[in-house]
């Protein structure tokens, strides 16, 4: 790995999305997440950037987007988004470190980074990227983990718990395993230059025995309403902002999407095993559908 960017959660070869949604009792999560992205997509869109894809449980909840760019730094979680979602021209699969993205400045009308943030070290580089890659007026759709949610809260009152959940600074509750402060966030979001239109509380009662307790429908139903107070409150372990960019910022030139990573030249051959950078002369391999720009 590159030595001068933070440290990557690496998600190579893990059954991710076979053990903790397909084979967990995930799907109050999962619903109450899919009902946040439709509230917060715009009504349509030409091409979207989804960071952090994994193996693609959110990327058909995008369909008001013509295509969907997939970046992850994951190959394998690439190859199981690709076996799920197909190799139509819909879909690009892109291996790719959220710290160093390899798009042209202003390409994208939109983005998403779901579930991702969370393991992110240096988080605002990682928004400050995405912030690149977007036109003016491009919407990103953000989700983070909030460490001033009420269960921390109490945790924290009652001494069961010895980090401030009141505090801007991130806590990692476990290895490249985040939790920020909904200030935190706005203050990245808005000094990189986002601004924040909507916030949605997301997750609400994310508790083992309320799951055993209640039907999945009513907890849904319950969430869906809760959701709509995080304009004003974030309460809740998970939250969604809606941001747009703003500022008189680069928009691509037609056609292009990737620029070399090593010279910043835009206009990279594609072949039938790489896109070759004609002025560093670098190769980018592509392989199997899959673009790959990790530095390693
Ligand atoms: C918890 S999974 C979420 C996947 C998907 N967004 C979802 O909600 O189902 C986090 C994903 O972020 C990816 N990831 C972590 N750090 C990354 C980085 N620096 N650059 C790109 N992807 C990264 C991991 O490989 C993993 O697939």
């Amino acid at each position: 790995m590159n030595p001068d960017q933070p440290p990557i959660c690496d998600y190579e070869g893990s059954d991710y999305q076979t053990s903790f949604w397909d084979e967990s009792d995930r799907a109050y999560e999962d619903q109450v997440e899919a009902l946040a992205i439709h509230r917060l997509l715009p009504e349509s869109g030409e091409l979207l950037l989804e960071i952090g894809a994994g193996a693609g449980r959110n990327t058909p909840r995008y369909k008001a987007y013509q295509r969907v760019v997939l970046v992850d730094y994951s190959s394998t979680q690439l190859q199981q988004a690709q076996t799920y979602l197909g190799t139509s021209d819909r879909y690009i699969y892109v291996a790719a470190n959220a710290y160093q993205l390899p798009f042209v400045t202003g390409v994208f009308d939109g983005a998403t980074m779901i579930r991702t943030l969370h393991h992110m070290a240096e988080p605002q580089l990682a928004i400050e990227q995405v912030r690149l890659a977007l036109q003016p007026g491009a919407t990103f759709i953000l989700e983070y983990a909030n460490k001033h949610n009420l269960k921390a809260i109490l945790r924290y009152i009652f001494r069961q718990q010895s980090w401030s959940p009141f505090t801007p600074e991130a806590v990692e509750f476990t290895t490249l395993n985040f939790d920020f402060h909904p200030k935190s966030v706005r203050n990245w979001l808005e000094t990189s230059g986002f601004s924040v239109e909507r916030q949605l509380t997301v997750s609400h009662f994310r508790i083992d025995t309320l799951k055993r307790l209640f039907p999945l429908d009513m907890l849904v139903k319950l969430d869906s309403i809760a959701q709509l107070s995080g304009n004003w409150w974030q309460l809740s372990p998970s939250v969604f902002v809606l941001a747009s960019a703003v500022g008189d910022t680069a928009i691509a030139p037609p056609g292009a999407l990737f620029r070399c990573l090593l010279c910043d030249h835009i206009k990279l051959e594609q072949t039938d095993d790489s896109l070759i950078c004609p002025n560093c002369h670098h190769h980018w391999n592509y392989e199997n559908g899959i673009y790959d720009f990790r530095l390693k």
